[in-house]
């Protein structure tokens, strides 16, 4: 592995809905992984697939040792991430990060968008059912929650990737 790093541009690494929605420009684009963190659906969503009376719950990274998430990464210019910090103002902080990018074997510096637990819209862990309960019933104006499930599930397929969490989340909302 070697180490790229470039300064006027900066890697972004998408787990959620930026690997479906790609409402920003970008130089590169990758599959990539990270190591150490893991997809949850913990994060309350007061502005895109709930409302602040009724949230819903999109997905966040918790740091895991020896886990690996995988995404894509996109290499973008440093205005993109005004549109980011507003698109994603509900709760999540940039973090950086090491991302994997998949096809070159090359580890870049980048940045990950984390939503923690001392943020206002935090919701936390839930037995599994009541997760799927909850998405079931939330609606946003970026559309039902139960989609953002099924639109990550079907992009996390495509990238080959497994997902024990999002997968029986899925299983759950379609049974
Ligand atoms: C992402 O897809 O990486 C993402 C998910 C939630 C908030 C911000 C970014």
């Amino acid at each position: 592995m070697t180490r790229a790093a470039r300064s006027d541009t900066t890697w972004v690494f998408g787990y959620g809905s930026l690997i479906y929605k790609v409402d920003f420009p970008y130089q590169q684009k990758a599959t990539a992984s990270i190591s150490g963190w893991e997809r949850r659906f913990w994060q309350g969503s007061h502005d895109h697939r709930g409302t602040p009376c009724a949230p819903g719950r999109v997905v966040t990274l918790i740091p895991s040792p020896g886990a690996t998430c995988r995404g894509v990464a996109y290499l973008v210019e440093q205005e993109v991430f005004e549109h980011l910090d507003h698109r994603e103002k509900n709760g999540y902080e940039r973090y950086s990060v090491t991302i994997c990018l998949d096809e070159k074997e090359v580890e870049v510096d980048g940045l990950i968008y984390v939503a923690t637990e001392d943020n206002h819209a935090y919701l936390g862990p839930a037995h599994l059912e009541e997760v799927a309960s909850h998405i079931s019933r939330s609606h946003g104006p970026s559309g039902s929650n139960t989609d953002y499930v099924l639109q990550l599930a079907r992009a996390l397929r495509k990238l080959g990737d497994h997902d024990p969490h999002v997968y029986a989340l899925e299983a759950l909302l379609t049974q």
